[in-house]
Order: C-alpha cells, then structure tokens, then sequence
C-alpha cells in the first residue's frame, strides 16, 4: 500500500472534517518521522489509514471483531473509543493488503500506546494529538515538546489523555495506564537501551 492508496482509503471512509484532521495527522507524522529518522513513507500511510473506521457503526465494529477473533484479541471488553484502532488495522491488514506490521500496530494503538511502543507507533500517536485542527489547552506546548524529545511528549500527552478520559467521567483504558507505566519506568532508568 502506498501514500496515494491510503490516501484514496481516507477519502472512500471518512467525513469531509475527520478527513481534513486525517491530512493534518499525516503532516505532522512526516514532520515527526523526518525528525526522528523513522521511515517517513510508513508514517503517512499509517497516519492516513489511522481514523479510517472511526465513522463505522459499534456494531459494525463488533462485527468486524467478531469474525476476526485473533486480531481482535480483547478490544470488544475495552472502552469504545478504543475500537476504531483496532478495527482499521484489522481492515488494513484483511482487506486492504497491509501487512507491514509497524504500520499495522501504529494504526492499532494510536487511541492508548501500548507498552514498548515503536518509534513510528509514538509518532503516529502524537501526531494524532497534535494535527493542526488541534486546539485544546496545552497542544502548543505538546508540539514543541515531541519535536524535542519523543518519550518526554509521549509521557505529557498520555497524562493529559488519562486526565481528560477520568475528568470525563469515562472508562481508563487499562493499557494507556501500562503504556504510561512502561514509559516513566524507562525514563526514570535512563536507559536507552530500551528504544526501539
Ligand atoms: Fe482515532
Ligand atoms: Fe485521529
């Protein structure tokens, strides 16, 4: 799958908002991919098929989980708003013919991380949070932050999700809350050992 083939995928599936916030994600995943020396190409067909079942119904959702069992693994028992990643890399990987499994598990954690994210999986990640459109309190310092240090950002916007997801009164998705642990924990090792 190439950058134009995603980009036609964006289009067939998404609203003409969520595309535009799609197209902003790609730009700021190039931007990050260039920056870290990630492979740029992987990140736009990542960032561009991220979102791509975002607009499908739960149950369609459910579905898809359904009859994609291993895939699925527990994403039916996790919050909602997780699905929609999981979903797009089962569709990515069943019906469109994507089997690069970094562009795979980007799309796949983009909502939460996951514990021993891959650089292309925390770019995606942060660039889903700090696409142009973006205008919550704190984005700007977000934006200078991830193109400083990758694990710094990653830690500051998992916090900032986990606070918003608790003010909102919403199920925590217990693997943000590891993939915030797992991170901290390297951090506070200084080890770069760990970096993948
Ligand atoms: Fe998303
Ligand atoms: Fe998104």
């Amino acid at each position: 799958m190439n950058q134009q083939q995603a980009e036609h995928l964006a289009k067939l599936s998404l609203s003409q908002k969520r595309l535009q916030h799609t197209l902003n994600v790609r730009e700021m995943a190039v931007q990050l991919a260039k920056r870290y020396g990630a492979d740029v190409e992987k990140a736009a067909v990542a960032a561009l098929l991220h979102d791509t079942a975002k607009e499908l119904p739960k149950q369609e959702m459910l579905q898809i989980f359904a009859e994609n069992a291993i895939m699925a693994d527990n994403a039916p028992q996790r919050p909602s708003p997780v699905w929609h990643g999981v979903c797009a890399a089962i569709l990515a990987k069943t019906k469109w013919g994507v089997d690069d499994e970094e562009i795979l598990s980007a799309i796949r954690c983009h909502t939460t991380g996951k514990p021993g994210m891959s650089t292309l999986d925390k770019i995606i990640f942060l660039a889903d949070m700090t696409s142009a459109e973006r205008s919550y309190p704190g984005v700007e310092q977000l934006r200078k932050l991830e193109m400083e240090d990758l694990d710094k950002a990653m830690v500051a916007a998992l916090e900032m999700t986990l606070d918003f997801v608790r003010k909102s009164g919403k199920d925590v998705d217990m693997v943000s809350m590891q993939t915030l642990e797992d991170l901290t924990h390297k951090q506070d090792q200084g080890d770069s050992a760990y970096e993948k």
